[in-house]
């Protein structure tokens, strides 16, 4: 009979995870280490980083905090060479960087919209490209996941930005199109779409009671999430057993997509 272990365990994987230093980012960085792989934290606050990745390393995996800024092209490519160099070969690498920002569309500014593009669009499909090329020339396979939103593949009737929602569309059906053209090697691409949960993206906008409410009464749990309830999620993306999952995005929303 198989085990927990020979289904879910990352041991003896290496991990690159973005947006590691806030949010979700920790405790999806968290989960990587939980199921024993050796995890790259990657994001601008170094210090942030620093201090997870020793708490990491108390739990017996190797970590690393690689600082970079995934609006610049060179940082990206450096973030996966650093990994390889300090952990060896990427099996997983988790999308999750990302930035909202919000205003009305007849007045959502150029920069808004080509910041919210650059990270949350270009430069997870940017992480994908390189490493999964390296995937590629390995040959042992691997798992991507892209953190995209609730928000991929609906408006949103709450928070507006427009940039946003082109950005999580997009890389939905970046994903699905990976899938397809890297399911001959093995690499499976999936995307992780949280509901609402209270992170730095988040505050200022669930610090308006009116905002918060009206969140809560779209979700049928009636609830935001806790960041944790992602965790298992992710697993089952990233898990050895689950090679026949790809091109598909599994909603942890509370209900919110259900309706
Ligand atoms: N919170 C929610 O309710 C929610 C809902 C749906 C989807 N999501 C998605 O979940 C992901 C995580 O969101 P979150 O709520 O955890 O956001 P968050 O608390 O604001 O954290 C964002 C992370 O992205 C990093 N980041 C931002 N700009 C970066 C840059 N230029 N280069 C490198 N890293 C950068 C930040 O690190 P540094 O500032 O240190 O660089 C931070 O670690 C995002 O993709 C978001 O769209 C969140």
């Amino acid at each position: 009979m198989r085990t927990l272990d020979d289904l879910f365990s990352l041991r003896g994987k290496t991990a690159l995870i973005t947006g590691a230093s806030a949010g979700l980012g920790v405790e999806l960085a968290r989960a990587l280490a939980i199921a024993g792989a050796d995890v790259a934290l990657v994001a601008r606050r170094r210090e942030r980083l620093e201090s997870l990745a020793t708490e990491l390393r108390a739990s017996g995996v190797r970590a690393e905090a690689i600082a970079a800024d995934l609006g610049v092209d060179a940082d990206i490519e450096d973030a996966v060479t650093q990994t390889e160099q300090r952990l060896g070969p990427i099996d997983v690498l988790v999308n999750n960087a990302g930035i909202a920002l919000v205003g009305p569309s007849e007045r959502y500014s150029r920069d808004k919209w080509d910041q919210t593009i650059r990270l949350n669009l270009t430069a997870a499909w940017l992480l994908c490209q390189e490493v999964g090329k390296r995937m590629i020339a390995r040959g042992a396979g691997g798992r991507i996941v892209n953190v995209t939103s609730v928000i991929s593949s609906a408006a949103n009737p709450i928070y507006h930005g427009a940039g946003y929602s082109a950005a999580k569309a997009g890389l939905m059906n970046v994903t699905r199109q990976l899938a397809v053209e890297w399911a001959q090697h093995r690499i499976t691409v999936n995307a992780l779409a949280p509901g609402w949960f209270p992170t730095e993206m988040t505050e200022g906008g669930f610090a308006k009671e009116k905002f918060r409410t009206k969140t809560e009464t779209l979700t049928p749990m009636g609830r935001l999430g806790d960041p944790r309830e992602l965790q298992s999620a992710l697993l089952f993306l990233t898990a050895p057993s689950s090679g026949f999952v790809t091109g598909t995005t599994v909603f942890v929303d509370g209900g919110w997509t259900a309706w």
